[in-house]
């Protein structure tokens, strides 16, 4: 396994690699790794000739200075845990390298998908995202770029992302979320959380056990999502609940601030997209949509509630 760390050094290697004619699989991330990200360097392994991954906590899209100042840095392990994944090159740069020496981030028509949900409360941040990953794949001409779906509005904003790029762009692949076995979702973050924090956040999957329950009776009546059988207000076994998209919310925001966490947005997208989900009628599946805090520490969350 190489690891580069200046931009001169990575044109050198990429040169070798490409003489080789590989397929090059790229799973950018910000370090502080876990079982989530390596699931997608495992993937990226299985399918491409050569994996490179990054490792770079990005200023860019991080819009409280707090933030970028405590977010987790574990260079050693993560390079511990890399090489035995069978990762080909580490690409760590210097802030400085990466996003100096004249260059200028451009401003991306993100068509709306970075100022709802997560943009509306982090304003930036997905510009912030979009110029680092147009950045790190200006340098790093991969064929596939692999993404988790725990970060389900960065996946659509670097979609479009490469819609907007010129040229051949690489296929990405979105890896579903990896849960603990209480089912939290792995996140860098969750190494800020107390004990106690870290039981309050599996709230979060009960919170979506919840709503799935809620919703089951509705969706499994109808032959399809789109089927005539949508029972509003059906009872099941937790007695009569309300199916409604806005009351599903409630009842959802209610359980997660019982679990003793401070939502921002509890929100219910049509999958696939950022479309408000319209209820059991809708043609689409609805995916929920989470962001909240536990003391001084915003975590994410989404799943798709489909049975
Ligand atoms: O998901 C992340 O870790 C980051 O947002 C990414 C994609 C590496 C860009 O900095």
């Amino acid at each position: 396994m190489q690891i580069v760390r200046t931009l001169a050094h990575l044109r050198q290697v990429l040169d070798d690699l490409n003489s080789k004619g590989a397929s090059l699989g790229f799973v950018p991330t910000m370090g502080a790794l876990h079982a989530g990200h390596l699931a997608l360097v495992e993937e990226a392994r299985a399918q491409t000739g050569v994996v490179i991954c990054s490792i770079f906590v990005n200023p860019l899209q991080f819009n409280r200075a707090e933030d970028l100042a405590r977010y987790p840095r574990h260079e050693e392990e993560d390079l511990a845990l890399l090489k035995p994944a069978g990762v080909d090159l580490v690409f760590m740069p210097e802030v400085g390298d990466l996003l100096g020496g004249g260059w200028e981030p451009p401003m991306y028509d993100l068509g709306g998908l970075d100022t709802v949900l997560e943009g509306a409360w982090r304003p930036g941040h997905f510009q912030g995202v979009a110029q680092v990953v147009g950045r790190l794949l200006d340098l790093i001409p991969c064929t596939d770029l692999y993404m988790g779906l725990k970060d389900y509005q960065q996946c659509l904003v670097v979609q479009r992302l490469l819609d907007l790029r010129p040229g051949q762009q690489p296929v990405l692949h979105r890896r579903p979320t990896v849960r603990d076995a209480m089912g939290l979702a792995l996140s860098s973050r969750n190494l800020l959380l107390s004990a106690e924090d870290l039981e309050r956040a599996r709230g979060i999957a009960r919170t979506w056990r919840w709503m799935k329950e809620a919703l089951a009776p509705s969706l499994s009546g109808a032959a399809s999502p789109m089927g005539a059988a949508s029972t509003m207000g059906a009872a099941s076994p937790m007695g009569v609940v309300p199916l409604s998209p806005s009351a599903l919310i409630e009842g959802g925001l209610h359980r997660l601030e019982q679990e003793g966490l401070r939502p921002e947005y509890l929100s219910l997208v049509r999958d696939g997209t950022l479309d408000p989900w319209s209820g059991p009628a809708d043609y689409g599946l609805p995916r929920a949509l989470f962001a909240g805090w536990l003391g001084s520490v915003r975590l994410i969350d989404n799943e798709l509630l489909a049975p």
